[in-house]
């Protein structure tokens, strides 16, 4: 049986390309989505791959789906925490909902999705853990004072992870993606997509297939010694 890896977020965007990597890379792996049942069953149709429905934000309902998921594909090897959503405004204009939907979803959501598998990663002393940050939690971003809290918030979770796993075989990364070329992007007025790729020194935005490869990487058994890490993948817009 090979390793089996558990993608939140995994049946669109940034996360359909990770869950195809991982499974070209040999894992049986389990997509999750929130809502869009329409998007996860073309998704399954076209892959193979089993998807499952719960909010990330819940606890319990995280729980329960990897359970669910552990009893059918086997116990879970690598978790990617990918599932993320933005609730823009500036700050004035920022209501208490906005906040609190962002830190359900991006950083709470992280917590429920690798707290239930951290356990048996501890027993088999094997896992892997990549957070999809971004680069507005590096940097700051006008507008998204909630996004960029829970995306630098990730960054903290993985120092903090990978100090507690590295003596039982676990490593907690992060990826830090900068603008990448998913439906939501190229939806944008084709200006704003210009003036975003202006601010790009690589002149284009990123591919979603090139996030998946970085996960693939700290999936390996190869990047077994890389632990704590942010990994930047931003067409040199930012550095730390
Ligand atoms: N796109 C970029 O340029 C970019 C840049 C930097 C970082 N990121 C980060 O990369 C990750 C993926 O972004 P994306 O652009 O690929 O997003 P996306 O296309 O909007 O897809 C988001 C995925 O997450 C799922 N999801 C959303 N809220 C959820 C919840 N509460 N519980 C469970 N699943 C939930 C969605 O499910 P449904 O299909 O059911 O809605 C969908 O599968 C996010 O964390 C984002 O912050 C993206």
């Amino acid at each position: 049986m090979g390793r089996v890896a558990l993608v939140t977020g995994g049946s669109r965007g940034i996360g359909e390309a990770i869950s195809k990597g991982l499974k070209a890379a040999g894992f049986d792996v389990a997509a999750t989505y929130a809502g869009n049942d329409e998007a996860a069953a073309k998704f399954t149709e076209e892959t193979g791959i089993k998807t499952y429905k719960w909010n990330v934000g819940s606890y319990e309902e995280s729980k329960a789906g990897i359970e669910k998921v552990e009893a059918e594909i086997g116990p879970i090897d690598v978790v990617v925490a990918n599932a993320g959503i933005t609730r823009d405004a500036p700050f004035h204009k920022m209501t208490p909902e906005q906040w609190q939907q962002v830190i359900d979803t991006n950083l709470t959501g992280v917590f429920n999705t690798v707290h239930p598998v951290w356990p048996g990663m501890r027993e088999r002393k094997f896992g892997r853990v990549i957070v999809i940050s971004s680069i507005n939690g590096q940097k700051g971003q006008f507008g998204q004072v909630n996004y960029a809290a829970t995306k630098a918030g990730d960054l903290g979770i993985v120092k903090s992870l990978a100090q507690e796993g590295a003596r039982a075989g676990i490593t907690a990364n992060a990826i830090c993606p900068g603008y990448i070329a998913t439906e939501m992007v190229m939806a944008v007025p084709e200006k704003v997509r210009e003036s975003i790729i202006a601010q790009i020194p690589a002149g284009r935005l990123g591919e979603p297939e090139e996030i998946a490869r970085c996960v693939a990487f700290l999936a390996s058994d190869d990047a077994g010694f890389i632990n704590g890490s942010t990994i930047s993948a931003n067409g040199a817009q930012f550095f730390v």
